[in-house]
């Protein structure tokens, strides 16, 4: 404004009077306008701002985060109360060791099992000799001898399970072109874990429920995502004749193997768990310990007064006025 103040003066100076008046006229209009356009564009670019703000902060966080319907994401497992899952208790190795045979017997002519050695199942649920008759029965291929051949000898207890086809693609062919997934991590690969694993094996209904589509080669299961499920229902009371007694319903089946597939996920569990309890414990006595220690270290410098004489006052030392700390 200063500025073009002086400019106008200046140009009144040299043109006179009339010019001004008319230069005036023109300037003022036409900056006015300029002005006034600027003014409307900052309003409308601000209330653009401001309603794309809003719109874009509903699209990330106002609408219903569904990103599947219920249907295809599949009816939401049961919660048991599992025993081996609360923080106190291990696995029941009773049960790991009817899940394994319900694995041997029923799954694993689908499933590989391919991160577990024999050796892992000695102690936990087998002996020794158990595991290693088992081994046994299975052929591995041996090192090239000095001919460069392979041949084949006995399993032994540092060979792991072996998988039940040569490979993925004999085992989409056998499967109807579905892929049954490696079990060994299957507890930790799928959301709610043993509920998910338990209500899918015993959830399979005798009919599809009236108005449900299920494609041909599929079988009906609301706990699967999409309901329709490569897997047929294969557990059924009795299927397998525990050696320990225990009446092999169908959800015992599925309780125990789900048990076991726990432990294959996680077969560190009870180690960790005692191990856990120790560092708690140990670690709680060592902190009331630090605590009383640094309180007993701090008790004095806590615990004292400092008073501040001036000296301007007098020359009373301040050791003995009554009260001081600093008495000695
Ligand atoms: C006849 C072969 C067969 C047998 C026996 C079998 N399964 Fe399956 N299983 C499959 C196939 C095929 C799939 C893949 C299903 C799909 O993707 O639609 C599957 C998938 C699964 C899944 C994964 C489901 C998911 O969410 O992706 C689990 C868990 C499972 N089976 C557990 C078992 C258990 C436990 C047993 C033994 C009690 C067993 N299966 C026996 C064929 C079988």
């Amino acid at each position: 404004m200063l500025a073009r103040a002086t400019l106008r003066a200046a140009g009144a100076a040299k043109t006179g009077v009339t010019g001004l008046a008319k230069r005036n006229a023109s300037t003022s209009s036409s900056s006015e306008a300029a002005a006034a356009w600027k003014n409307n564009a900052l309003l409308a670019s601000s209330t653009a701002f401001a309603i794309g703000s809003v719109a874009w902060y509903y699209y990330q966080f106002g609408r219903q985060p569904y990103a599947m319907t219920p249907q295809e994401e599949g009816l939401h497992a049961t919660r048991y109360p599992w025993e081996h899952e609360k923080l106190y208790k291990t696995f029941d190795h009773a049960a790991l060791r009817r899940g394994f045979q319900v694995y041997r017997e029923v799954c694993s002519s689908c499933h590989s099992l391919s991160r577990i050695p024999y050796r892992s199942l000695v102690g936990t649920m087998m002996t020794v000799n158990e595991a290693k008759t088992l081994a046994e029965e299975n052929e591995y291929d041996t090192e090239p001898n000095d001919e460069g051949e392979i041949e084949k000898r006995p399993g032994k207890l540092s060979d792991y399970i072996p998988s039940p086809y040569k490979n993925d693609e004999a085992a989409r062919a056998a499967n109807n072109g579905a892929l049954p997934p490696d079990l060994s991590l299957m507890v930790k690969a799928r959301h709610g874990g043993c509920n998910y694993i338990f209500s899918l094996l015993t959830g399979y209904p005798e009919e599809p429920p009236a108005g449900a589509v299920v494609q041909s080669g599929l079988n009906f299961n609301p706990y699967f995502p999409g309901t329709g499920i490569a897997m047929a229902r294969v557990l059924y009371d009795g299927l397998v004749e525990y050696e320990d007694g225990t009446t092999a319903t169908t959800s015992q089946m599925a309780k125990d193997v789900v048990e076991f597939l726990n432990w294959s996920a996680e077969p560190e569990m009870d180690q960790r768990k005692r191990m856990g309890w120790k560092v708690m414990a140990i670690g709680g006595v060592l902190f009331a310990l630090s605590v009383w220690v640094k309180r007993h270290r701090w008790a004095n410098i806590k615990s004292r007064r400092m008073l501040y004489q001036d000296p301007s006052i007098g020359s009373t030392p301040a050791a003995k006025q009554p009260g001081s700390t600093f008495r000695r």
